[in-house]
């Protein structure tokens, strides 16, 4: 046996006395507002869709400055805007919630967006994060939310708002375009639970 050989089969232990994989760690995390320091990765998430695929409209990336306005300005209006985060302290995922258009009548509705890490889809995070939206909103007094969610590639997203009692009220169809392709949108709405009556939300 060349000495090479020798030093191949030596290296390879006998079944009964090699160590046992570890078995795979249970996925679990925990979810917190989300701060400022967060939007780094939150962006990464984020971008990771506006590049690869049509379930956001957007086509060009979002800066970090970008998200930092963006979660002033929701922080300032008081709304919910959660991660989700490992017990490594990886953001997995985020959710918040946004005002629904411009008008001051319409205070009392949110539109939704969730964003996970890849690797983070399909093992219920996403109903973690919107039943936690969901439960944030109606402690503030908000009543309606809404989701707007693109017709191709986003299965996933119809069927997590559907789970949680969201009801399709309506298709736009053509109205984007992305990768050279026409695009649409399926609105879908759940009535909330208020805890408390409101007279003005979110500055409003
Ligand atoms: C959409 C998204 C937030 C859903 O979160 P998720 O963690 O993957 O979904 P969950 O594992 O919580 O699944 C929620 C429910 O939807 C179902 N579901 C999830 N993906 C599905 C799919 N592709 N087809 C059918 N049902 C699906 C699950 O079975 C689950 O039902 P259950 O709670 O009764 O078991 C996540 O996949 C994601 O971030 N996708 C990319 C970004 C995106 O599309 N964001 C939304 C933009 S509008």
């Amino acid at each position: 046996m060349l000495e090479e050989e020798y030093e191949k089969s030596r290296r390879v232990l006998p079944l009964h006395l090699r160590r046992a994989p570890e078995p795979e760690r249970p996925f679990s995390y925990e979810i917190r507002p989300a701060q400022r320091t967060d939007m780094a990765d939150v962006r990464e998430i984020y971008n990771y869709y506006v590049t690869n695929s049509v379930v956001t409209l957007d086509e060009k990336k979002w800066s970090h400055a970008k998200w930092v306005d963006k979660f002033d300005h929701l922080h300032k209006l008081g709304l919910p805007f959660l991660v989700a985060v490992s017990p490594t302290g990886q953001i997995l995922g985020y959710g918040l919630v946004s005002p629904w258009t411009g008008g001051s009548g319409y205070r009392y509705t949110v539109e939704n967006s969730i964003y996970l890490g890849q690797a983070a889809t399909g093992k219920g995070l996403g109903r973690g994060l919107l039943e936690a939206l969901i439960a944030a909103c109606e402690e503030l007094g908000i009543r309606e939310m809404v989701a707007v969610i693109s017709d191709k590639g986003a299965e996933a997203s119809v069927a997590l708002h559907e789970k949680l009692g969201f009801v399709e009220v309506g298709r736009m169809g053509r109205v984007g375009f992305k990768f050279g392709r026409w695009l649409g949108t399926i609105y879908l709405q759940k009535h909330l639970h208020p805890k408390k009556k409101r007279r003005s939300l979110f500055g409003r």
